[in-house]
């Protein structure tokens, strides 16, 4: 995966553009930067115009300034404003690179921080997200994170499953519903997204349940605008306890976007090696990303079937710990087919029972957290 971060130079300097590329972590780009950097002589008058309209949009790129000595006259106005970086030049080019790649970080950690705001500064409720991904099909995903909404729902929570699997998500069929709107109606409706607005668009499940399904058909994919996703993210934070994000099996712009909004990640499994292999990537693809997710739980599906690779090799290998292991049962594939969860359709069987530990041991980790 091409990782390179998206730097733009303001002012043309050959010297500069060249100490960056040799860094080895930079791409020169004069569209959709990921960091802006500013040259400023230590005693200008005070900060470019365009760079105090940059500081103030919280979810644009971030700000990098570089000057010559300790500047004078605009270094509190810089702080006041949000610079992500300021650095003294000479630097060497890995000494830049890291400059950029810290900026990303904390630019991004500070939009999340300004979604988050509203909830807590107007004391109204704020969810615990919860991400339920794998980078295989078929690993259980979906099973997965409707039978935990469902138990979500039963402890008394008010529940949000979305399913971010924009292209060929069931959540809807695995729930048995029709929903009249999906996610994609909600992001094409003009005007902002507020939690009435939201609770309008959503299909509540007999459960207690609301789910914001996927597009119905794969190619509309593409017409859900992934910057509209966000603040939906913002808004169910306020109007639900807990909201269960469906994924899709790639790293896809709305899959990124919901395990960096995510409070606990639920990486699904399996005991074969293609599938350890492919979690294994995923670890260090979220490494790499800087995603650091606060509680990463590692959920093996279809466990105990004797194929060679025991918890403890698997354990070894991905050096983690498993959280949670779910059985492989023939309760599941009927329930999908009659279009109930497992937890409604077969509340006594063994696998019922632990996604019913599992949601409790969910619920435990969310006040810990906080
Ligand atoms: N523990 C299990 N035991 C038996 N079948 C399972 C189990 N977990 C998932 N399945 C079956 O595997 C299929 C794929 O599961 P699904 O949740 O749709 O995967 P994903 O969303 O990751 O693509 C489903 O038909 C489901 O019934
Ligand atoms: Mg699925």
């Amino acid at each position: 995966m091409n990782n390179l971060i998206r730097v733009s130079l303001q002012g043309d300097d050959a010297a500069l553009r060249d100490l960056f590329e040799r860094s080895g972590m930079v791409e020169i780009v004069d569209t959709a930067p990921e960091v802006l950097v500013w040259s400023l002589p230590h005693d200008a008058d005070g900060l470019p115009a365009e760079m105090r309209i940059a500081l103030a949009d919280t979810h644009g790129p971030a700000i990098v300034a570089l000057t010559d000595s300790h500047p004078s006259r605009w270094f509190d106005e810089a702080l006041a404003l949000g610079v992500d970086e300021i650095v003294y030049l000479p630097q060497e080019p890995q000494s830049l690179g890291m400059a950029a790649a810290k900026a990303r970080a904390m630019r991004s950690r500070r939009a999340s921080m300004a979604a988050m705001a509203p909830a807590s500064a107007k004391g109204h409720r704020s969810a615990h997200i919860f991400t339920v991904f794998s980078t295989k099909g078929g690993s259980g995903k979906t099973v997965i994170a409707t039978n935990l909404a469902v138990c979500f729902a039963r402890q008394g929570k008010r529940t949000l499953l979305i399913d971010f699997d924009l292209h060929s998500g069931d959540d809807a069929l695995v729930l048995g519903l029709s929903p009249r709107w999906t996610i994609l109606d909600l992001v094409q409706s003009p005007g902002d997204l507020d939690g009435e607005k939201l609770a309008g668009f959503v299909t509540r499940h007999s459960s207690g349940v609301d789910l914001l399904p996927a597009p119905t058909r794969p190619d509309e994919e593409e017409l859900v605008d992934v910057d509209r996703l966000e603040p939906l993210l913002a808004v169910a934070r306020q109007s639900y306890d807990a909201v269960v994000i469906d994924t899709s099996s790639q790293f896809a712009p709305a899959v990124l976007l919901a395990i960096d909004h995510t409070d606990s990640l639920v990486l699904v499994g399996a005991s074969d090696v293609p599938t350890i292999k492919s979690l294994k990537i995923a670890l260090e693809t979220l490494e790499l990303l800087e995603m650091d997710v606060k509680d990463v739980r590692i959920l093996m599906n279809r466990s105990g079937a004797r194929v060679g690779l025991d918890d403890r090799d698997v354990e070894r290998t991905l050096r983690r710990e498993i959280t949670y292991t779910l059985a492989s049962d023939k309760a599941i594939p009927i329930s999908v087919n009659r279009g109930q969860p497992v937890v409604i359709d077969a509340p006594k069987s063994r696998v019922a029972k632990s996604f019913y530990d599992m949601a409790r041991s969910l619920d435990a980790v969310v006040g810990s957290l906080r």
